[in-house]
C-alpha cells in the first residue's frame, strides 16, 4: 500500500490514509487501496472495530485530489465516482462498527468518507465542508445523499450551496459530529468508545447496524418490520441468552459473537 498505514491492535484497526503533502486527498489509487483494504478487514475475525483517521495534524481528508481530477474526462470521472462509490458502500455496510477520527480538514470527499462511518469525532480543529459548486461540479462521493440525512435537507442545502466550513463545535451541535474532543485526545476516545462497543454482543452490534441502514433507505412500517425481522434473528444467538442469562444472575456477561 502506497497511501494507507493500518495498525491493528485489541481487535481495533485504525486505518490512516498517509498522502500528508496532499492534506490526505484521494486519488484513484487510494481509492482502490482503500477498496482492498475494507474487503480485508470486512473478513478478518481478529478485527472488530475500524478507525479512519488522516495522516499528519491539520487534516482529516481535504477532498478528492484536484490534480488528477482536473484532466479527467467525463467517462474517467464518472469512473472515478463509481470507484468510490463501491469503496464507501462497503464501508457504510461493514460488518463491524466504523469511527472516523477526524483530525483536522474533512472537506468534499473527506466529509464524505467521514459520513460513509458510523460514528464521527471530531478533534476541537476539525473542519467540515462540501466545497465542489466552488470547483464547479458537485459533491460526488455520496455527499447530496449522506449529508440531508444526517443534518437536513435545509442545513445540506445551505453547506453545499454556499461551501461554508463548520467548526467541530458546529458540526456537533447540528448532527455531523457525534462528539468533540481535544485533538491529542482523538484517538484515545476513539479506542475507548471502540473498546465499549466491543463489550457488547458483536452479532447484535452488527444487525442493529443493518436495520439502521436499511431501514433509513425504507417507509417507517418495512423498516420496522425489518427491525423486527433481526430482532427475533438475534433471540436465536448465543449471545442473547449469554446477556440475559448475566443480566438475571447480576453479572457481566461473557459474549462470543455468536
Ligand atoms: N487535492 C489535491 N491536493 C490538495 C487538496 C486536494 N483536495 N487539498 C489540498 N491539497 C494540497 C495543496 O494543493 C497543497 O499542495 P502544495 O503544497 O503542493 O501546493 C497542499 O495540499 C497543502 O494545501 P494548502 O497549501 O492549500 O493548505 P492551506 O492550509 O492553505 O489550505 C485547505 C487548506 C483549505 C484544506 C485547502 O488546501 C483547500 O481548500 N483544499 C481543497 C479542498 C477542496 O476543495 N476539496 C474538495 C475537492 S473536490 C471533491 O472532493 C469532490 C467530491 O465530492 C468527491
Amino acid at each position: 500500500m502506497n497511501n494507507l498505514l493500518m495498525e491493528v491492535e485489541n481487535g481495533i484497526a485504525v486505518v490512516t490514509i498517509n498522502r500528508p503533502k496532499a492534506l490526505n486527498a484521494l486519488n484513484s489509487e487510494t481509492l482502490s487501496e482503500l477498496l482492498n483494504l475494507f474487503t480485508e478487514i470486512e473478513g478478518r475475525a481478529d478485527i472488530k472495530v475500524l478507525i479512519l483517521t488522516g495522516s499528519g495534524e491539520k487534516a482529516f481528508v481535504a477532498g478528492a485530489d484536484i490534480s488528477e481530477m482536473v484532466s479527467k474526462s467525463v467517462k474517467e470521472s464518472r469512473e472515478m465516482s463509481l470507484l468510490a462509490f463501491e469503496v464507501f458502500q462497503k464501508l457504510e455496510n461493514m460488518p463491524k462498527a466504523t469511527i472516523a477520527a477526524v483530525n483536522g480538514f474533512a472537506l468534499g470527499g473527506g466529509c464524505e468518507i467521514a459520513m460513509a462511518c458510523d460514528i464521527r469525532v471530531a478533534a476541537e480543529n476539525a473542519k467540515f465542508g462540501q466545497p465542489e459548486t466552488g470547483l464547479g461540479v458537485i459533491p460526488g462521493f455520496g455527499g447530496t445523499q449522506r449529508l440531508p440525512r444526517l443534518v437536513g435537507k435545509g442545513r445540506a442545502k445551505e453547506l453545499i450551496f454556499t461551501n461554508d466550513m463548520v467548526d467541530a463545535q458546529e458540526a456537533y451541535r447540528i448532527g455531523l459530529a457525534n462528539k468533540v474532543v481535544p485533538a491529542a485526545e482523538l484517538l484515545e476516545t476513539c479506542k475507548t468508545m471502540a473498546g465499549k462497543i466491543m463489550s457488547k454482543g458483536s452479532f447484535a452490534t452488527q444487525l442493529s447496524k443493518e436495520a439502521i441502514n436499511q431501514g433509513m433507505d425504507v417507509d417507517l412500517v418495512n423498516g420496522i418490520k425489518l427491525e423486527a425481522n433481526l430482532w427475533g434473528v438475534a433471540f436465536a444467538t448465543e449471545d442473547r441468552k449469554e446477556g440475559m442469562a448475566a443480566f438475571l444472575e447480576k453479572r457481566k456477561a461473557n459474549f462470543t459473537g455468536v
